[in-house]
């Protein structure tokens, strides 16, 4: 790809945190359009503050953040979502009382100008066809895996050019994380760019084209997927064992 291709997400220089802590710190980042950037890190690394940071939930006390080449680093949550950055939230965060569908509904933008093409919840089902046979079924009686893909049904009905998705297979089973898995390529194939928050390095470096690693809220570590991904040494000082006992993880295979 150009190396003069805009960024679909660029952060420079990001400093954000709560109240008086700084947690990310002078963060930069790059997802290039189409494709997967995988951000990496243990727990407390501050992989979810750099998300809710892009989202504009947690202020940036320093630094730009540019969406297709706007910086987007003051406006406010909604004025973000409208242009197109959509999240899927670690734990899901679904509305557990009202169904599939109803948690698919409640999604749709109305106002989308700026954002990527609209999705349909046809097309949705389509993707995902166990949220077909459980259209009317309450959220909160889904399956872990069937929550997830939900919650990634959900984000879509945003509109999203940029999606962000943290920790999704956190939890479900290997058949569950495979599915999610082969999701990410296809959204990505459809032209979705696609910062991918993961502690499953082995499936995260499977399915992103780029990696960053974040340590105590600093970036340790960018390059291409495929080269962390031969460095089993380097992955295991920067995820550390407790990352190859997660379910599912696969750090043991680097080893
Ligand atoms: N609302 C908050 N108020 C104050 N500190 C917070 C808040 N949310 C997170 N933190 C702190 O920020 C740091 C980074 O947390 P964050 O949730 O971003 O990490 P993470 O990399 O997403 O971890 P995990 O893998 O466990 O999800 C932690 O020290 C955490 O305690
Ligand atoms: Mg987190």
């Amino acid at each position: 790809m150009a190396t003069n291709t805009i960024p679909a997400l660029a952060l420079s220089g990001v400093t954000s945190g709560y109240d008086t802590s700084e947690i990310l710190q002078d963060v930069s980042l790059t997802v290039r359009p189409g494709t997967v950037l995988a951000l990496l890190g243990r727990n407390g690394a501050g992989k979810t503050t750099c998300i809710h940071t892009v989202m504009g939930m947690v202020p940036a006390y320093r630094g730009a953040i540019q969406l297709f080449g706007e910086n987007i680093v003051t406006l406010p949550v909604d004025s973000i979502v409208r242009r197109g950055v959509a999240l899927v939230p670690q734990g899901r965060r679904l509305f557990s009382p009202l169904s599939v569908r109803e948690n698919l509904t409640v999604a749709r933008t109305a106002d989308a100008a700026h954002a990527g093409p609209p999705w349909t919840i046809a097309q949705i089902v389509e993707m995902f066809p166990r949220l077909g046979e459980r259209i009317h079924q309450r959220a909160g009686t889904l399956s872990g895996g069937e929550q997830q893909m939900l919650a990634i049904g959900r984000a879509l009905m945003s509109r999203p050019r940029v999606l962000l998705m943290d920790e999704p297979t956190e939890g479900l089973s290997p058949q569950m994380i495979a599915e999610v898995s082969a999701i990410v390529a296809r959204l990505r194939e459809a032209g979705l760019s696609i910062l991918l928050v993961e502690q499953n390095s082995k499936i995260a470096l499977s399915v992103a084209d780029d990696v960053a690693v974040l340590v105590s809220g600093r970036v340790a570590y960018t390059d291409c997927a495929t080269e962390l991904a031969g460095q089993p040494v380097l992955i295991e000082r920067f995820l550390g064992v407790a990352s190859a006992e997660a379910p599912g993880a696969g750090l043991m295979s680097y080893a």
